[in-house]
């Protein structure tokens, strides 16, 4: 009973903190906008989890790493439909005007993102450490450039 007790203290505190976290994110009313900005932010996870690969000892731990990759290539490509048009002036967006007004050089960034992400994928479903390397730096590489150019700051 005591273990209960604790055990649904700590649940209580965990929800809060989860509760914390999402408070601080700034919510859109638009389900694209909220597709992007919570796809990116799994991003993250996902990027830990092929770096944690990237350096672990098991003999599987590349192969392993193609579910993360695939759903990293997954949002890549999907990315042309996220970033709509009509999502411009959605309030809580942190996309800048630049995204729309220089679809050009945004477009080669997504092109950029889905090339290294493929790459990462095909490179841990082949088991190729070198190449998956590669890519995960490539891919990291893809996030900060497209970031300089077409999100505001904090
Ligand atoms: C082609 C451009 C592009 C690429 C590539 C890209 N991002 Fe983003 N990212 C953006 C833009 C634009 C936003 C702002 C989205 C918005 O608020 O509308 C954003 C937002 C984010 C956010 C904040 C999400 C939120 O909750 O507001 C995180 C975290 C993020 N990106 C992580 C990443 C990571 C990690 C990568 C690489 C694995 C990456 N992004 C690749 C353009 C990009």
């Amino acid at each position: 009973m005591r273990n209960f007790v604790f055990l649904a203290a700590l649940g209580t505190f965990a929800l809060g903190v989860a509760a914390q976290a999402h408070e601080d994110h700034q919510h859109s009313t638009n389900p694209l906008v909220d597709a992007r900005q919570g796809g990116m932010t799994m991003l993250v996870a996902n990027m830990g989890a092929l770096s944690r690969a990237e350096s672990a000892p098991e003999a599987d731990a590349i192969t392993r790493a193609a579910f993360p990759a695939s759903g990293i290539a997954a949002f890549a490509r999907s990315l042309p439909a996220l970033f709509a048009a009509e999502t411009k002036d959605v309030p809580g967006t942190r996309s800048l005007p630049a995204v729309w007004e220089d679809s050009e050089g945004f477009g080669s960034q997504i092109a950029e993102f889905q090339a290294a992400t493929a790459g990462l994928e095909a490179a841990a479903r082949t088991n190729d450490k070198a190449a998956f390397s590669e890519s995960l730096a490539r891919t990291k590489a893809a996030c900060q450039s497209c970031h300089t150019a077409f999100r505001a700051e904090g």
